[in-house]
């Protein structure tokens, strides 16, 4: 099966906030940004794996900034490392100035893919190679996230999360 690397799997979804995806402070809702996450994140793990993929767990999300009604809203996903059927994809969410055009940060997200075969059962993903230092930074740090992820699921027991015991002793 061939490699691919992180940007083999970019994918970028841009998409306005309307009034129905609201807060009553008129900021896009948190749940509705997780959905938009879910979906990108999926079709980068997808565009890697070439399979059916299911959402595993969502690991980490950081709603660093409120996000305005009205705004231009872009999810940046790339999957940051492959494991044997999981895939970790990270995203960037960037909000577009209407004036200027400049695009700045508002969140991170961090999901787990499984690609599964037509009976829903793990199968095995292509290896990711990481490029950018960036790409290579969240490549190292991904196991660490995995097994964190693990253990919170109650699917691994702490004594076994050999990278997160590295961080402490
Ligand atoms: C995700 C799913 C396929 C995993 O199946 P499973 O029987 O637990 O399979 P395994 O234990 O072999 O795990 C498969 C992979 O998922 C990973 N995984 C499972 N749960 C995970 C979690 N909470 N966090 C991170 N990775 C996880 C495992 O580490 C393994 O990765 P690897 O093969 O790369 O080492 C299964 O739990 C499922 O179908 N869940 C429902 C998915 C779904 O419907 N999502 C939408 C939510 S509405």
């Amino acid at each position: 099966m061939p490699s691919r690397t992180a940007s083999q799997s970019q994918t970028i979804a841009t998409d306005l906030v309307l009034p129905s995806e609201t807060n009553p402070l008129n900021n896009l809702f948190g749940g509705e940004l997780l959905a938009r996450m879910d979906k990108t994140a999926s079709i980068s793990a997808r565009r890697h794996s070439k399979r059916i993929v299911v959402t595993a767990s969502v690991n980490h999300v950081a709603f660093n900034r409120a996000i305005p009604l009205g705004s231009v809203v872009m999810i940046e996903a790339k999957v940051s490392r492959a494991f044997t059927s999981s895939m970790e994809v990270y995203m960037d969410v960037w909000v577009e100035d209407r004036e200027s055009g400049e695009c700045v940060k508002a969140n991170e997200a961090i999901y787990t893919f499984v690609a599964v075969n037509e009976t829903g059962h793990p199968v095995k993903v292509p290896e990711l190679i990481p490029e950018t230092e960036l790409e290579k930074q969240r490549f190292d740090a991904a196991l660490r996230r995995k097994q964190l992820s693990l253990v919170l699921a109650g699917k691994m027991k702490p004594s076994e999360a050999t990278e997160l015991k590295a961080l402490f002793v």
